[in-house]
């Protein structure tokens, strides 16, 4: 075994060993290994969808914690394209982001209740958003009556990595029928739980708790956040890549897609090489803080690098779906960015 695997490994055992899992785990285990029996005894497909950002907490008892920018509108999107597709799904969200289908009448400034009206005391739906309603309503209908659709959902960090291993390691003997679609914005540094102060970090030096004056609830370690001084320091620590082991380990044989964020232009193409080189997984997903909803770029060692982008006249809306990646692995070669209906 190579030096770097023997650390990933050790890196991920330490990691699962001194982070606590979430309390729904065992529920969630429960629903997904359910729901991955079911569509593999039905011969289906299956994609792990995970979107939104991922919080680190800087207190056990949280008041305050750290976040990654997304809405989850690119996980929620493509969830639906993968649906279409016909595609079972299991969403792991970040709590309270978008969802497939509610996407559309949720985290807007208009409220759902101005999709509808008053008509002889019912409530029915406004004729001008008939037609739109009912064409996701019917998508919806489908799904959840072939049942194709899970979600779970994560707030931490920490949770969404549990979630993502125990999901992964599930769905490991469907094989090349699984696949991966990594569009969560995960935090890459984060507070461990022996330098996690119990209570709520206080900003009167009256008031500072335990020797290091950030009451660390027990921890003999310095708190990661504490105050010194009139200051808040923070002192994080890097959370373990792990895509090495998602790849070697936990579905070897599965699809996997993985996205790169970044607001440097000139690093974008670069970074999502380096990650395709370093893990040799399938595809990686590029796009820019400020133009996501309109460009993407496919980086894969089929096809090296390929811009998908919405032409200027359709960015009226947002561009948020990966149609064209849905279907097979062939997708990079029949598809054009003109065919990206969701915008
Ligand atoms: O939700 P929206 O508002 O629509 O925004 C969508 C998006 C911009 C968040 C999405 O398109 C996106 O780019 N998501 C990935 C953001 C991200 O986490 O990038 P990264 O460079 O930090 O990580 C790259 C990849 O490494 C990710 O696929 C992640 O799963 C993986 N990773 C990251 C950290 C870590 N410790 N282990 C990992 O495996």
């Amino acid at each position: 075994m190579a030096d770097s695997d023997n650390s990933a490994q050790q890196a991920e055992s330490y990691y699962f060993t001194h982070e606590p899992p979430p309390k729904d785990l065992k529920t969630n285990t429960t629903l997904a290994r359910e729901f991955i029996g079911r569509h593999a005894d039905e011969g289906r497909r299956l994609v792990l969808v995970t979107s939104g950002g991922t919080t680190v907490p800087l207190e056990t008892q949280t008041v305050r914690y750290i976040d990654n920018f997304s809405a989850g509108t690119r996980g929620a999107t493509s969830a639906e394209y993968f649906l279409q597709n016909g595609y079972a799904v299991i969403f792991l969200h970040r709590q309270f982001s978008l969802l497939p289908y509610s996407r559309h009448y949720s985290h807007n400034t208009r409220s759902f209740l101005d999709y509808m009206k008053e008509e002889n005391g019912q409530v029915v739906v406004d004729e001008q958003h008939q037609d739109e309603m009912l064409r996701v309503l019917r998508q919806y209908t489908e799904v959840k009556r072939e049942n194709r659709l899970l979600i779970l959902s994560y707030v931490t960090i920490t949770e969404y990595l549990w979630n993502l291993r125990e999901v992964a390691q599930l769905m490991r003997p469907l094989g090349p029928k699984a696949m991966f679609y990594l569009a969560a914005a995960v935090s890459d540094f984060f507070v461990p739980q022996d330098r996690m102060v119990e209570h709520k970090i206080q900003s009167n030096e009256e008031f500072l708790q335990g020797p290091d004056g950030a009451g660390a609830g027990g921890n003999t370690k310095v708190p990661a956040a504490r105050t010194e001084g009139r200051s808040l320091v923070i002192d994080l620590e890097p959370v373990p890549k792990f895509l090495k082991q998602l790849v070697d380990g936990w579905a070897p044989q599965a699809m996997i897609v993985s996205f790169k964020l970044e607001t440097d232009p000139s690093m974008l193409v670069r970074k999502a090489q380096y990650s395709l080189n370093k893990y040799s997984h399938h595809l990686v997903i590029g796009n820019l803080l400020l133009t996501r909803k309109w460009e993407v770029v496919f980086v894969s060692a089929l096809e090296g690098e390929k811009w998908i982008r919405v032409p200027r006249s359709r960015r009226t809306k947002s561009f948020s779906g990966m149609p064209s990646l849905v279907g097979s692995a062939d997708y990079l070669a029949n598809k054009d960015a003109s065919e990206a209906d969701d915008f």
